[in-house]
């Protein structure tokens, strides 16, 4: 099956590194134009190759600097076909090391940073006739984890809730709203991690081992891509099996 990306414009949030950057070259390699957000200057700069990929160093949890972004891309590719938004940050502070600064700072990025990159493409979506909007959750808000911290987990939580809502609302718009819920995989993000702890996860998973960040980005391209038309509301899970409903 072709998923039809050639000639399509994804704007990708968190694509300097892990999984936007994965789905970022799949999808150049794909002959799709991509609006390659994130706040990571010199990462996006040195990804920069070719007309098809417009580097936008942009922080999501700042407003004005994502409608920015997606006047950018609409401008440059004319659409914007569909959303594929990474863009997060982990925090592993307990309940008891967490100050509200901290707190505040996840919720930002994560959640607000989400709210924000909706809101900013509706008009441009809702102009062309609809559109693709995938967001990322985690397995941490579905079955609690003690690796990231609660405001992480509680972030993701936000994510889930607003997929659904968002789902509901604009679906009458022809806009499907999809999450991805990936377990933990091997980014920027996991590093750090103990490789007794990656050990102790791969042999809880039914696969056997953790996610490579392709197999992630290759879920939210399909859910952004026509292929998935009649999908909406649904938080796919991208883990291995190490949980499922
Ligand atoms: N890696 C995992 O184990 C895992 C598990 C579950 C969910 N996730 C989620 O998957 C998504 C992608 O994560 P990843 O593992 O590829 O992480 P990553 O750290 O490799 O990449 C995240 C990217 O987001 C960018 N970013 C962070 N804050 C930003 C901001 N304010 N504005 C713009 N860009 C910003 C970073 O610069 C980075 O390039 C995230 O939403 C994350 O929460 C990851």
């Amino acid at each position: 099956m072709n998923l039809g990306l050639e000639g399509k414009t994804f704007l990708v949030t968190g694509a300097a590194s892990g999984m936007g950057a994965s789905a970022t070259e799949i999808l150049l390699a794909a002959g799709a134009n991509v609006a390659a957000c994130d706040r990571d200057k010199e990462r996006l700069a040195a990804m920069s190759n070719g007309s098809a990929m417009l580097p936008i160093p942009v922080d999501i949890a700042e407003q004005d600097q994502v409608m920015a972004a997606a006047a950018a891309c609409r401008d440059r590719f004319g659409c914007i076909d569909a959303v594929l938004h990474f863009a997060a940050i982990l925090d592993r502070h307990t309940i008891d090391e967490l100050t509200p600064e901290i707190w505040d700072r996840v919720m930002n990025v994560n959640l607000r940073g989400t709210y924000l990159v909706v809101q900013a493409v509706l008009p441009h979506m809702r102009e062309q006739g609809g559109g693709r909007i995938v967001l990322t959750a985690s397995d941490s808000a579905r079955m609690g984890s003690l690796v990231s911290g609660p405001a992480y987990a509680a972030s993701k939580g936000g994510v889930i809730a607003l997929t659904h809502t968002l789902a509901l609302y604009l679906g009458p718009s022809n806009i499907t709203v999809n999450a991805v819920c990936p377990g933990l995989t091997m980014t920027g993000m996991s590093e750090g991690w103990s490789q007794d702890f990656i050990a102790k996860i791969a042999s809880r998973t039914p696969l056997g081992r953790l996610a490579q960040p392709d197999e992630v980005a290759r879920v939210a391209i399909f859910l952004g891509s026509d292929a998935a038309n009649f999908v909406t509301g649904e938080v796919v899970e991208v883990n291995g099996g190490i949980h499922f409903d």
